[in-house]
């Protein structure tokens, strides 16, 4: 227990030194948290943030709409709030999609608000960030763990709530998440109880202290009708990797055989790389890339046709050339009624997809 507690220390020590500085390059808006988190990190630099109470009146509902769809328009839902509600631009009949970031992430970071930016662009509907910025502090993994499970009730009570006052319809429901993040969408499927969430789509699910979980306290395919994972950096972490390696989904798909992407390894096979890669988070964001560029792509040039495959060694070896009963398109736009785990390559760098290109 001891030595997994000190790894999980120092690599999310590492990675929450790589997401603060995309925070500050990336997060041009206002939002009151910024001026504090500033102040806090200049003034209490060398120790270590006290661990997170779990307080969920810390975790906060950022919804925007074709009313409010600029980044620093987000208006703050307050779950039992009926004038609240009454007040804000939610639409309980159009399509609803959540998100939730990552352990030491935030609530507006880049790949929501591209993906906001871009589903907005496309479709009349409401997305909802779960900002549990306060739940999941790095280095607190452990504690970031215990709040999934009660971060993902919380939503849950939210969306229910939402159905009960004013008809939201449960089957009109995305919920998106990255690395834990990616739990806590799952864990907030399983939990609603009016009805069967649409979609959950996992972004590179958190593997440390998930790899042995039984499906009912992690993201598995009984979370929703249609459950889509993506597979970016998972492995084990002597492997460099810190995603869940196992097909949890209706459909899993592993670009670039799902352990190490293109672009972010310099020269293959090495050990050095793997460990990088780890530690730059490169992979394991690169999940979040190909989400958001799912969105906007048109098959058949731009999207991210996937081969079903028993294993990446195969697919390497051209055995998988076959569509079978059906190639799918990676990501957003994925088809609906196939299941298993499929297989495809990307490019090393934006634009990421390669089409129908085996
Ligand atoms: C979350 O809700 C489930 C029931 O849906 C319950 O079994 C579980 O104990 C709750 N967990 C927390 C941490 O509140
Ligand atoms: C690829 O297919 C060939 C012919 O069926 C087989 O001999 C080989 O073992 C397969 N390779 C892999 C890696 O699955």
């Amino acid at each position: 227990m001891a030595p997994t507690h000190t790894l999980l220390t120092l690599l999310t020590g590492v990675i929450l030194l790589v997401c603060r500085q995309s925070k500050s390059l990336d997060n041009d808006d206002n939002d009151d948290d910024d001026d504090h988190l500033l102040g806090a990190s200049l003034q209490t630099l060398p120790t270590l943030p006290p661990p997170p109470t779990g307080d969920l009146s810390e975790v906060r509902f950022l919804l925007w709409t074709r009313h409010n769809p600029d980044n620093d328009q987000h208006y703050r839902l307050l779950p039992g709030d009926l004038n609240n509600l009454q007040q804000s631009p939610f639409h309980p009949h159009l399509p609803t999609f959540f998100m939730y970031h990552g352990f030491s992430d935030f609530g507006k970071c880049g790949w929501i608000l591209n993906s906001k930016t871009d589903l907005l662009s496309k479709y009349d509907c409401n997305v909802i960030s779960v900002d549990w910025e306060k739940l999941v502090i790095s280095p607190w993994y452990i504690q970031a763990v215990e709040n999934v499970y009660k971060t993902a009730n919380y939503t849950a009570s939210l969306i229910d709530w939402l159905h009960d006052t004013v008809g939201l319809e449960v089957s009109r429901v995305h919920i998106t998440g990255h690395s834990l993040g990616a739990h806590t969408a799952g864990l907030t499927g399983k939990a609603v109880t009016s009805g069967k969430v649409w979609r959950v789509t996992g972004l590179d699910p958190a593997g440390p202290l998930f790899y042995t979980k039984p499906p009912d306290q992690r993201i598995d395919k009984s979370d929703a009708s249609f459950v889509d994972i993506l597979h970016a950096n998972s492995g084990s972490l002597i492997e460099g990797c810190i995603g869940l390696f196992k097909a949890v989904g209706h459909m899993d798909f592993y670009p670039n055989g799902g352990m190490h992407q293109p672009g972010c390894i310099i020269t293959p096979d090495t050990d050095v790389d793997d460990w990088l890669d780890l530690f730059g988070g490169c992979s394991h964001a690169r999940a979040t890339q190909l989400w958001v560029e799912s969105i906007s792509a048109l098959p058949p040039a731009l999207s991210f046709t996937s081969w079903p495959c028993s294993d990446w060694d195969s697919y390497f070896v051209g055995n998988c050339t076959s569509c079978g009963e059906g190639c799918l398109d990676m990501g957003f736009h994925v088809q609906e009624g196939l299941s298993g785990s499929y297989f495809l390559r990307t490019n090393p760098i934006s634009p990421y997809a390669l089409g129908d290109t085996q």
